[in-house]
Formats: C-alpha cells, sequence, structure tokens
C-alpha cells in the first residue's frame, strides 16, 4: 500500500471541513491534511489530491468526474465519499482505473427522513411564509381566514425510491400522521415491509403523482433518474398537491416546476437540493407556496460525526489490506 514518506502513515486528502471528532480521528491515523479554510475544491485542487495522496475523503459537491480522475500521475488508490449519495462521482470511470469507492449508508436515514417530513409539515402548513410574516411584523392579530394552509393528517404520501430513507418516511407518515402510503420503485417490494408501513405499491409513477397529496422523493440521481419528475408528470399531479423533494436535484426539471408552481399545476413544493446547487430558481426564492432549504437532510451533529467516523472505517480498512464496509466500487 502506498504510504507517506514523511510519517509512514497513508496521506489522506480531506476535502472540507469535518466535525472537529471526525478531524482528530484522522489526524490520529493518517497523515491528514485537513481543509482548515473549508475552501471548496475545483477540479485542478481535486486533480492535485489524487495525485499527492494515498487516499480522498471527498464530499458529496466534490466533482470527481472522469477527466479529474484520469490525472496523470495519480497516487490515490480510494476516494472515501462523505454520502451516501455518490453521483458526484464518475463510478464507472473509477472502477476502470482501479479507484476504490466508498460511501457512508445507513447513518443518515433517521435525520434525512425527519427533514423530508418536516417539508411536508412547512409546505402545507405554510410556516416559512408564517415566520416571515411575524418577523417583517406584517402580523394584525389571530383572524379565522388568516393563512390557511392544507391538512397532512390522513393525507396520501406517495413516495418515490423505496431504499432505507423512502421505508423510514413512510412509517414516520402512517404511525405519526395516519397517512396511507403509495410507492413506486424499481423493484418488487415484500408484502410485509409494505404492510408495515401500511404502503401499497404502485406500477407506475403515473398512478402514484395521480394519487397522492405529497409526493416524497427518494430515489438516487442516475441517468435514468434525471429529469423523472417533468412538466408531463407534474401535470398528472393533483392541483392541491406537495412535492417534497430531499434526494438529489436533478430528479426533478427545476424549469418544468417553477412552471408548474406558477400556473398553479401542483399547490407547492419543499426542497432540500437542488438542480444547479448552490444556485436556486430566482423564482422559486420569490414564491411564497415553496419551502427552500440548504441541502440540510442529513445535517445534524449526530449525524455527521456519524458520516465522517463512517469515512474513516472505510479509510482504515482499506489502509489495513481489508475491503471497506461500504465500497460502491
Ligand atoms: C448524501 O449523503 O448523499 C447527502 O446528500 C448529504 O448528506
Amino acid at each position: 500500500m502506498a504510504e507517506s514518506v514523511t510519517s509512514g502513515r497513508p496521506i489522506v486528502v480531506v476535502t472540507r471541513r469535518l466535525p472537529a471528532p471526525v478531524e482528530f480521528c484522522l489526524a490520529e491515523l493518517f497523515d491528514a491534511r485537513l481543509n482548515a479554510d473549508d475552501t471548496p475544491s475545483d477540479a485542478a485542487s481535486l486533480a492535485a489530491a489524487l495525485r499527492t495522496a494515498d487516499g480522498v475523503l471527498a464530499t458529496v459537491t466534490d466533482r470527481l468526474d472522469a477527466e479529474v480522475l484520469a490525472t496523470t500521475r495519480r497516487k490515490a488508490a480510494i476516494v472515501a465519499n462523505f454520502g451516501v449519495g455518490h453521483d458526484n462521482i464518475d463510478v464507472v470511470a473509477a472502477s476502470a482505473a482501479g479507484l476504490v469507492v466508498t460511501n457512508t449508508p445507513g447513518v443518515l436515514t433517521d435525520d434525512t427522513a425527519d427533514l423530508a417530513i418536516a417539508l411536508i409539515l412547512a409546505v402545507a402548513r405554510r410556516v416559512g411564509e408564517g415566520e416571515r410574516h411575524v418577523r417583517a411584523g406584517a402580523w394584525s392579530g389571530w383572524r379565522p381566514t388568516h393563512m390557511m394552509g392544507a391538512r397532512v393528517t390522513g393525507r396520501t404520501l406517495g413516495i418515490v425510491g423505496f431504499g432505507r430513507i423512502g421505508r423510514a418516511v413512510a412509517a414516520r407518515a402512517r404511525h405519526g400522521f395516519g397517512m396511507p402510503v403509495l410507492v413506486h420503485t424499481r423493484t418488487r417490494v415484500g408484502r410485509q415491509e409494505l404492510a408495515a408501513v401500511g404502503g401499497r405499491q404502485v406500477d407506475t409513477i403515473e398512478e402514484l403523482l395521480a394519487g397522492s397529496d405529497f409526493v416524497s422523493l427518494h430515489c438516487p440521481a442516475t441517468p435514468r433518474t434525471r429529469h423523472l419528475i417533468d412538466a408531463a408528470r407534474l401535470a398528472v399531479m393533483r392541483p392541491g398537491a406537495f412535492l417534497v423533494n430531499t434526494a438529489r436535484g436533478d430528479v426533478v426539471d427545476e424549469r418544468a416546476l417553477v412552471e408548474a408552481l406558477r400556473d398553479g399545476v401542483i399547490a407547492g413544493a419543499g426542497l432540500d437540493v437542488y438542480e444547479h446547487e448552490p444556485a436556486v430558481a430566482p423564482e422559486l426564492v420569490a414564491m411564497d407556496n415553496v419551502v427552500l432549504l440548504p441541502h440540510l437532510g442529513s445535517a445534524t451533529l449526530e449525524t455527521r460525526v456519524a458520516m465522517g467516523m463512517r469515512a474513516v472505517d472505510n479509510l482504515a480498512a482499506f489502509f489495513a489490506g481489508a475491503d471497506p464496509p461500504d465500497r460502491v466500487v
């Protein structure tokens, strides 16, 4: 295994600041090159990291595309991604180049599911709008017709993608809010798994969209799911329905979403992720029936530490000559 000549320990370039306990652990185990300023990496600095380090601890905003991965004189043999999603990495190119890629599954399920529920509640009950109203000093007092929203309890939730997070959202919706659950996913879901959340699997996404009051997206970003929710599919949704996205921005055609919201095709949206992150369409920013969050799904201290430790475990296993537990390729 390639190791730093100076310390005898593997050099690991860490592309962003990480919670203190994780950085402490990295510094204990490796010759860790931390990013004290939290400066985002561009293609040139990622390529440089691949040339100088034995391993790179990257995050979901680091674009490790085929060109970056093909950097000449690459030294790194592993990229440990801090994130369950790994659409920032061209895993086909990585695999072809003999580069190991790992991710951090499992540890962010509950917090991301909680945030999806928070968005459902926030957009239906006008939480962001109400908060802005009070802060602006515009509130003139309680009145029966003020800021009426839409009921969540008992309404139907459609879940697109039924992995760990989709299932956790379904359980919360069913057991916390009595919501009937529709599921659409590529594979057949077991009867017991569906029964646990009172769910019904539908064969087409159109059936799910037409039958749901809330639609929550939980599929990975792949070429197949790019713009899965486009103008035609938004048109199938109920006019009073809400779309929630805590998955990846490009699962939704953001232009089409802007138009659907503007034209009243759907009632509102709760978004944690965006097609051109961190840019957010200005039209969305101007809309009161949209709740916008800055990609906070996994953002609790507990989960961010757990994600970091998972990345550390993957690196440690790899440098010890074992198969990393969360190997993607
Ligand atoms: C992920 O892990 O993929 C999230 O988007 C960031 O936590």
